[in-house]
Parts: C-alpha cells; structure tokens; sequence
C-alpha cells in the first residue's frame, strides 16, 4: 500500500485526504480512509471559535469515528490565540468532548485566501513573515510534548505566497527551515493565495522546497489521479500526495493510487457507500447541509454529470 511515516504515524499510504470546508465531515472521511487515503482531515477550523466554546465551530471536529485516522486542521491568527485553543481543546477533551480524544494529528492552516482573513494579516498574509510563524510552530510544538491527547504528527498546509509577487520572491523557502526545527511535515499546496483552482499550479515550487526540507513534504494541487500522482512524486521528490477535489470526483481514486482497484466505483458500491455514509451521519448529527452535498455527490457518481463543489468553498 506504499505507506508513509508522518510524526509518529504510521500511514497506511502516502495519499492524504485534503482538508474540505464543508465535504470534509465524519462519513467521508470514512469512506475515504476504507478506499487506502494514509491520513484524513477535518475542514479548517477556527481557533477563535474555540477559545469561545462555539458550538458551531466545536461540530466541526467530528472525530467520532477512532477507526479512521483523522487530524484536525486549525486557523489562527497568532501564536497567542493558537496557545489558548490548544489548551481549550484539552480541557474539551477531557470533559465533554470524548471524541476530541481521537485527533491524531494537527495542522496549521497558511492557505486560507478569504479576504477577510487576508485583511487581518493571517493565514497566507504570514507566509513572509517568518517569525511569527516560526512562534506559531514553536507553540504547536510546545504543546504536542505535555499534552495527553494522542497526537502523532504536527505540520503547516502552506501556500507559495500570498500573491504573484511573493511567490517570485519564493517566500515560501524561508519558511521551511524553521518548519523542519518543529513541525513533522510541511504539505505544499502549489499555488499563491490569489490563484483560484482553474489556475495553473507550480510543482516545481515544491521540489525546490523538499529539496532543503528536513522533514517530509506533500505535494498538493492539481493531482486527478494515478498518473499525475505518480509524476508529482517523480518531479518534486515530495514523499505524500494530497488530494481534494479527485476524491469528491470518486473517493475510490484512493484504491487507484494504492493499487487496489479501479479509481470509479460501481453503482452497487456506491450505493453502499452511500448507505454507510447516511448512517454515519445520521449517528453522528453531521449537518443537514453536508448530507445534501455528500447525497447530491453520490448521485452524479452513479450518471456521469458535472462534479460538484459546494458553494463559499475555500478554494471557490
Ligand atoms: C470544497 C473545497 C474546500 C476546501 N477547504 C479547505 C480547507 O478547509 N482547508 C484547506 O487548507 N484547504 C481547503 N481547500 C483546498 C484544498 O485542500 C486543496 O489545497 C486544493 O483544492 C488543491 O488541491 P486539488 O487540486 O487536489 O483540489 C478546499 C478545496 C475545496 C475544493
């Protein structure tokens, strides 16, 4: 199955379920994990919201499921906010939040292009500023050590910049020194924060990065399946792949990429998957707007209609 070590994971494979505003919930994180994904995540999460107790926010970390292994994906805005959400979560976990104790991994989330983050100075507005995100590890890193809850691997989902410029100031490699001081990994997506997905992606930023990286790094962007999976690992030298929008296409594109079977299901296992998808849902309270995406999705798997990608996505 080609398996990858991140932090203290085992991955059952090197192909990583993208983190996904909206499709990213317990069902298909199952269902991908069960088709060979290493490693799944949740949608990003705000830390401010967790400082707050947010009841909206706290659904999101819907690690109900201890059998697919899932990290958390956190937003926050400085080191100081990201400290008090670790400590918050711990507190959750060993109160209320049982589940919060099946979080195995923690990223770090530099990608996010909305404006209103962007205006704030956070997310990809801190990809040049080094330090500040060198604190931001450097908590993370603090934490992971005293903490009870069993986290394996610690890491940065990072972009090329914020906009052209930066990324021809290849901001992005100062940045991976002090990450492989604290972090496990560093995943790449491979275009600046101004790009929209139809953009053209920059692999070769990512080999230029695993090429002075002292920890693993995942390729991201652009990957449909099998072949291009393969010729990002040939270009980059990058040791994971992530993958977003394949997986919403057919999640079976994970059992292509380990070699297990054809990368489009048939409509018995898509009805199947479907059934364990809704009775996941059910039992967990995952959002009716989810389930309506996820159902839509299953239903344009089984015709051949145009993919579907949920509207105020990250990457819309
Ligand atoms: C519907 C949707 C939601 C997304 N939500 C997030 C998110 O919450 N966090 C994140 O880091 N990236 C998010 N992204 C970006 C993806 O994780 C990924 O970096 C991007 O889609 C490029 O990968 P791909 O070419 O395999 O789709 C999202 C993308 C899509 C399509």
């Amino acid at each position: 199955m080609d398996p990858l070590a991140l932090g203290t994971l085992s991955l059952q494979s090197k192909y990583i379920l993208s983190p996904m505003e909206e499709v990213s919930d317990v069902g298909f994180r199952r269902l991908c994990y069960a088709q060979g994904a290493g490693l799944t995540w949740t949608e990003m999460i705000r830390a401010s919201g967790i400082v707050r107790k947010n009841k909206a926010t706290l659904d999101l970390i819907d690690t109900h499921d201890p059998d697919t292994l899932t990290g958390i994906q956190l937003f926050a805005v400085n080191e100081r906010e990201l400290a008090v959400a670790l400590y918050r979560l711990e507190q959750l976990a060993h109160s209320s939040h049982r589940h919060f104790m099946n979080i195995r991994a923690i990223d770090l989330n530099f990608g996010c292009p909305s404006p209103d983050v962007i205006r704030i100075g956070a997310g990809p507005a801190l990809l040049k500023r080094t330090s500040k995100m060198e604190a931001m590890f450097d908590k993370l890193a603090h934490w992971r050590k005293t903490t009870k809850l069993p986290i394996g691997a610690i890491g940065a989902k990072i972009r090329l910049g914020l906009n052209q410029q930066e990324q021809d100031h290849k901001v992005y490699l100062r940045l991976v020194e002090p990450a492989s001081r604290h972090l496990d990994y560093l995943a790449v997506h491979a275009r600046h924060a101004k790009q929209r997905s139809r953009d053209p992606v920059s692999w070769g930023a990512i080999g230029e990065i695993k090429a002075i990286a002292r920890i693993p790094v995942i390729g991201n962007g652009d990957v449909a399946g099998e072949d291009d999976a393969q010729r990002m690992l040939a270009q980059t030298g990058c040791e994971g792949v992530m993958l977003a929008r394949a997986a919403i296409r057919s999640p079976w594109v994970f059992r292509e990429l380990t070699g297990t079977g054809p990368a489009l299901a048939t409509p018995d296992e898509i009805d199947a998957a479907e059934r364990e998808y809704l009775a996941i849902a059910q039992r967990f309270s995952t959002k009716p707007k989810y389930v309506a995406f996820h159902r839509e999705n299953f239903a344009r798997m089984r015709g051949a209609g145009a993919p579907v990608v949920p509207r105020n996505s990250n990457l819309a």
